[in-house]
């Protein structure tokens, strides 16, 4: 079982798919803590009718490092083990790293390291992908560039605006984030370099996806 403290900063959409994994039992996790740190968000409403202990603490007139350290005080008074960004739309600084050395994960709606950086939906549309994604990652120093744990993969259609592909990458997200947590609740997550490696996961079946389809071939 391991204790999680989630951040988030909006909707929590991601955070109420890992509520319901656990309370499902799919997810061996505890989530001892939801910190926002913006006030009256929809994630702190999520937190508390499940229960969940929550939190908010507001950045303003904060150097990133003391804002951090609070974090950490409060994290570090709940147990947390493994820190959960959900949505949390801050950069995070080297005093939140020390802390939790290798143990911050991160969901950016893009498949990694294509479009960092935040609100990636049009950017991707724009710069004409034919698949977009979304990448679970361990948080280093840098933006969105931290060992990929996993990845799920979306057809971006001509007609896609942000918020259809925002929709259809959400809904991977919302898959992806559980499995990473139980693949680290299992102890199968092995940091070699920048590569993550799922100790005793299958393999994903080799398959592919072409988009637009290939119809010479059917
Ligand atoms: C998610 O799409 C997540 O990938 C994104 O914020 C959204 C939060 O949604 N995160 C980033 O862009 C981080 N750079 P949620 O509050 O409904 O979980």
């Amino acid at each position: 079982m391991v204790n999680l403290g989630v951040l988030v900063s909006g909707s929590g959409s991601n955070l109420q798919a890992i509520i319901d994994n656990i309370e499902a039992g799919r997810v061996d996790a505890n989530i001892k803590i939801v910190i926002s740190n913006v006030p009256d968000v929809y994630a702190l409403e999520r937190a508390k009718k499940h229960g969940i202990p929550s939190r908010v603490i507001p950045h303003r007139g904060l150097k990133r490092e003391e804002y951090d350290q609070k974090l950490v005080e409060a994290l570090r008074d709940q147990g947390v083990e493994l820190v959960v960004l959900a949505g949390f739309m801050r950069i995070i600084t080297p005093v939140l790293l020390r802390a939790f050395p290798l143990r911050v994960i991160n969901i950016h709606p893009a498949l990694l390291p294509a479009f960092p950086g935040t609100h990636v939906w049009q950017t991707q549309i724009d710069y004409g992908v034919k698949f977009a994604g979304c990448t679970v990652h361990f948080v280093d120093e840098g933006t969105d560039t931290g060992p990929i744990i996993i990845q799920a993969v979306v057809p971006v259609y001509d007609d896609d605006t942000a918020d259809t592909l925002n929709a259809r990458i959400l809904k991977q997200e919302h898959k992806i984030y559980s499995q990473a947590i139980q693949m680290y609740a299992e102890g199968r997550l092995e940091v070699q370099g920048h590569r993550v490696l799922a100790k005793g996961m299958p393999k994903a079946p080799d398959s592919f996806m072409i988009n637009p389809p290939a119809k010479i071939l059917e």
